[in-house]
C-alpha cells in the first residue's frame, strides 16, 4: 500500500524539476493549449513563482486529496488554485505502480479536470484517479464573492419558508426556529459571507439550531417557486418527480439539450456552456469514493451523461434513489445529524453510510434505453452513486466539456 509523502518540500522540488511544458509553443509570443487558450509565455513564469510562494508560505497547510475518475467538479473544497490571468490550474499527484508523478490539473476550459504529467519524457494525461493539492487554510474566494445580504436573505425566508418548514426544523432540532433566526441576525460578516454563499457545508454551532436545514429548505423553496409552472405537465414531469429522465440520443439535438437544461435549472441559456462532448473513461478502482451513495451539495444541482447503448450493470452505471432530491423529514433528519458532525471538513458532498441506507428507498441503476444511445439528465441533490465497475473493464460515457460542473454550472442558489 502506498502512503503519501507529506514532505511538501519534496513535492515542490519535484514539481519544479519536472516542470511540464503543458503549453507548447505555437507562435512567437503566444503559447497555446490544445489550440484554444492563448497565454503569454511570461505568465507561466509567474505561475512558477506562485507555486514557490505557496510552498514557502508558513500559512499554507498543503495536503493531497484523492479524486476518482470523472469527479465533477474536480475541485474539492479548499483546492489550491494557481492563477495569474492565465489558465487556472492546480497541482496533481499520480501514482502508478507505487511511483509518483507530479503534474498539473487543468481547472478551466474543455480539458477541465485533466491532469498532465511527464512519464518517460512523454506528456501523458489522466481523467482522474489522482490526488489534488488542497490547503486546509484556504477558502474558495469565488464562492464567498457571490454571497447575498442579510436583508435579502431574511426577505427570502419570509417569502418562501412556510410555517410547516419552520415547524419541521423545530421538530428535528428541538430548538425553536425563532432562536435560529435570532442568532443568524447576530452573525459577523465573515460567517455571513459563507452562510449565504454556495459553500456546501459551514462549520458553525448554528447547525445545532438548524442552519444547514434552513439552507437546504430555503434553496429548495426558491427553486420550486421558479419552476412551479413547469412541473406538472410535459416531458419533464418525471424529472421533477423522480430527479432524472432518460431520452434516446437520436431524438435530441444540442438546441434541445440546452432547452431542457434551461428549463430544469431555471438559468438563462447564455449562462450555460455550449454543448461539446468530451469522452470520459472510468476504470475499475479498488477504492472509488464515487461508489459511495452521496448528494453533491445542499441544493439542486444538474448533471448530464450520455451512455452508449452497451452500458450494463458490470460497467458501473449511475445509481439513484428516485425522488430523494426533495427534502422530506427523513432526509432532513439525516442532514441534521451529518451537518453537526465534522465530516463536512473532509467531504461536504455528504455520504450515506450503509446503516442509513435502510431509511431510504432502494437505489435504482440507470441503464440506457434498450439498444439505444441515451442521454440522462440528473438532479444530483438526490442520493446517487456510481455503480461498481468490474475488474479490468472500463466505462465510456460522454460528458459536456468545459467548466460546467457536469451539466449546469452551480451559481449561488439563494439568488
Ligand atoms: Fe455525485
Amino acid at each position: 500500500m502506498f502512503t503519501l509523502n507529506n514532505n511538501f518540500k519534496f513535492y515542490k522540488n519535484y514539481f519544479l524539476k519536472n516542470y511540464i511544458p503543458l503549453f507548447s509553443k505555437r507562435e512567437k509570443n503566444y503559447i497555446s493549449v490544445e489550440n484554444e487558450f492563448l497565454i503569454l509565455k511570461n505568465k507561466i513564469q509567474q505561475q512558477k513563482k506562485d507555486i514557490i510562494f505557496f510552498f514557502n508560505n508558513k500559512k499554507s497547510h498543503p495536503r493531497w486529496r484523492f479524486s476518482s475518475y470523472d469527479t465533477i467538479p474536480p475541485l474539492p473544497p479548499k483546492a489550491v488554485i494557481f492563477r495569474k490571468k492565465g489558465k487556472k490550474i492546480s497541482l496533481g499527484l499520480k501514482i502508478i505502480n507505487g511511483k509518483e508523478f507530479v503534474g498539473y490539473i487543468s481547472l478551466q476550459g474543455n480539458d477541465m479536470g485533466t491532469m498532465y504529467y511527464r512519464k518517460n519524457k512523454k506528456i501523458l494525461n489522466s481523467n482522474g484517479n489522482y490526488f489534488i493539492l488542497v490547503d486546509d487554510n484556504y477558502e474558495i474566494e469565488k464562492d464567498i464573492k457571490s454571497s447575498i445580504t442579510k436583508k435579502k436573505f431574511f426577505y427570502k425566508i419570509k417569502k418562501f419558508i412556510t410555517q410547516e418548514d419552520k415547524d419541521l426544523i423545530t421538530h428535528i432540532t428541538k430548538v425553536k426556529f425563532q432562536y435560529l433566526i435570532r442568532d443568524l441576525k447576530k452573525t459577523d460578516k465573515d460567517l455571513w459571507l459563507k452562510i449565504s454563499s454556495p459553500i456546501r457545508w459551514i462549520d458553525t454551532k448554528l447547525n445545532k439550531k438548524g442552519l444547514h436545514l434552513l439552507r437546504c429548505l430555503l434553496t429548495q423553496r426558491i427553486y420550486e417557486n421558479k419552476i412551479s409552472k413547469k412541473t406538472k405537465e410535459g416531458e419533464l414531469r418525471n424529472f421533477f418527480k423522480d430527479g432524472y429522465i432518460l431520452l434516446p440520443f437520436e431524438k435530441i439535438n444540442k438546441k434541445l439539450i440546452k432547452k431542457i437544461l434551461t428549463k430544469i435549472s431555471t438559468y438563462k441559456s447564455n449562462m450555460l456552456s455550449d454543448i461539446k462532448w468530451k469522452k470520459s473513461v472510468v476504470k475499475h478502482l479498488k477504492k472509488d469514493n464515487q461508489n459511495d451513495v452521496h448528494i453533491d451539495s445542499f441544493h439542486n444541482t444538474f448533471k448530464v451523461w450520455v451512455y452508449p447503448k452497451n452500458i450494463n450493470k458490470t460497467l458501473g452505471p449511475l445509481h439513484i434513489i428516485p425522488g430523494t432530491h426533495k427534502n422530506d423529514i427523513k432526509k432532513l433528519k439525516w442532514l441534521f445529524k451529518i451537518s453537526n458532525s465534522k465530516i463536512g471538513y473532509k467531504e461536504p458532498s455528504f455520504r450515506l453510510t450503509n446503516n442509513n441506507m435502510k431509511i431510504f428507498p432502494k437505489l435504482v441503476p440507470i441503464l440506457p434505453i434498450k439498444n439505444k444511445k441515451t442521454i440522462i439528465f440528473v438532479n444530483t441533490y438526490a442520493f446517487h452513486k456510481r455503480g461498481k465497475i468490474k475488474h479490468n473493464l472500463k466505462r465510456i460515457t460522454y460528458r459536456i466539456a468545459g467548466d460546467n460542473d457536469g451539466g449546469v454550472k452551480r451559481y449561488n442558489p439563494f439568488y
